[in-house]
């Protein structure tokens, strides 16, 4: 099993680049099953979960082919409508299928998805959703099995805001008879993203943007080619690690209008910030001062950088505290993070991070993907060797992500142990 070994220092500088969003993809990926032919998407990172959904795809009937950046999807031959508890299990958002193979082929089995190490994490609203778009669900040995003669448009409102359910349901509307409308709908930029590449396939779609999403259901929708989006989080973590050197770091191939309220917070903690185009400059020249965060939906903060946050913090002059209403148990990285002496407590839910002048390396385990990524980052810059294992959690989502940070200037190796 693979690992990282970091030698520490604060002195990380130069460009660093940000891949596609894998958010953005995953969903995107499943999307391709809505309209018979050859999609092409571009930007396409090396993912282990995107394989993970490729392989998946391969298994319902699309031929996929990923080289370089460019992955092609041919989804003409769809005959299978089953996501097996393999794949499930390993990733949740094989979720995604459900919404397409219901619109496609009329009838979906998707394994029950379990917990996961970020906490209990339902799917009530993506099988609400899909039965109030007139799918018959039915729970049995362990496995969703929805079945529709013919998805009919619904008004749908969602009790909390969920970026699945709300791209589950946009899938399965787009080909359902009427109009649909959905309340309350999730407006991460990734829910934008898939809603432009549905549009781009011909679906009728208004409100982008937006918390409530209008689609009137088409016959037929159309492969398409398009660029993903860039990572947000990607880039949020490689800001955050330019925030804990003294030196300044350079994120490009960015979207900086999907990371306002990361770059408030940093500015807030003693960061200088200079945005261009797509790329965003950063500079801690003093001092690293306590800031408070709570994770929200967007346009709120991402509780996808809470952990990496969580690390900038462990080096601030003071005390803060931090709290993810989005998932209230997302706390797994505190006790690793402590191994490396930082020094946060956690009572009801929140974590009361102390400011210490130093980490010191140590042995860290990774937990889940963007506890790992804390994890990197806090080796990154702690006195002397750390070393993170089961850092498969972090291929899953960052794109050989020791090579782009050896770029600044880390000293980072993997090694197969
Ligand atoms: C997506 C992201 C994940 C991110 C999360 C929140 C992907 C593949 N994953 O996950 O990285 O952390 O958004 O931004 O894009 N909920 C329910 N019932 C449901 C669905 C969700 O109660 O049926 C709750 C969840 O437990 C959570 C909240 O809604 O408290 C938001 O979750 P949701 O936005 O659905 O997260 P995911 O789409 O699973």
């Amino acid at each position: 099993m693979d690992r990282f070994i970091i030698e520490g220092t604060r002195e990380l500088t130069g460009e660093i680049k940000v891949s596609g969003a894998k958010n953005a993809i995953l969903p995107i990926m499943a999307a391709c099953l809505l309209a018979p032919g050859k999609s092409v998407l571009t930007n396409v990172p090396n993912l282990i979960d995107l394989k993970t959904m490729a392989h998946l795809l391969r298994i319902i009937g699309a031929r996929i082919d990923h080289s370089g950046d460019t992955m092609m999807i041919d989804s003409s031959d769809i005959c299978f409508f089953e996501a097996p508890y393999e794949l499930v299990s390993k990733m949740r958002a094989s979720i995604y299928v459900l919404g397409p193979l219901l619109a496609r082929l009329g009838e979906a089995r998707v394994s029950f998805p379990g917990g996961c190490a970020i906490g209990t994490r339902p799917v009530d609203l993506h099988l609400k959703a899909v039965e109030a778009l007139g799918a018959t669900v039915k729970i049995e040995h362990g496995y969703i099995h929805a079945t529709a003669s013919a998805l009919k448009g619904a008004q749908i409102r969602f009790e909390i805001s969920s970026v699945g359910a709300t791209i589950n349901a946009l899938m399965a509307a787009v080909l359902a008879e009427g109009e649909t409308v959905l309340n309350n709908a999730a407006m991460e930029p990734e829910v934008d993203s898939v809603i432009e590449f549905l549009i781009k396939m011909g679906a009728l779609i208004e409100g982008k943007g937006s918390t409530t999403l209008k689609i009137t259901g088409v016959k037929h929708l159309f492969p398409v080619e398009m660029k993903m989006i860039p990572d947000r989080i990607e880039a949020g973590t490689f800001l955050i690690a330019g925030a804990m050197s003294r030196k300044p770091v350079t994120v490009s191939n960015c979207e900086p209008s999907h990371l306002t309220i990361l770059m408030e917070k940093l500015r807030e903690a003693g960061c200088e910030i200079d945005v261009k185009d797509h790329s965003i400059r950063i500079h801690t020249p003093g001092e690293i001062k306590p800031v408070n965060v709570i994770t929200l939906p967007y346009p709120g903060f991402p509780t996808d950088l809470q952990a990496q946050f969580m690390a900038l913090m462990t080096l601030s002059q003071g005390i803060c505290f931090m709290e993810d209403t989005i998932f209230p148990d997302r706390f797994m990285h505190v006790s690793e993070l402590n191994r490396l002496q930082a020094d946060i407590t956690l009572s009801r839910g929140i974590a009361t991070i102390k400011g210490v002048k130093a980490l010191s390396g140590a042995e860290v385990m990774a937990t889940d993907l963007r506890a790992s990524a804390a994890l990197v980052l806090a080796g990154l810059v702690a006195k002397g060797k750390t070393i993170v294992s089961r850092i498969y959690h972090i291929d899953r989502g960052y794109d050989r992500i020791e090579e782009k940070l050896r770029s600044i200037g880390a000293n980072i190796i993997r090694e197969n142990a």
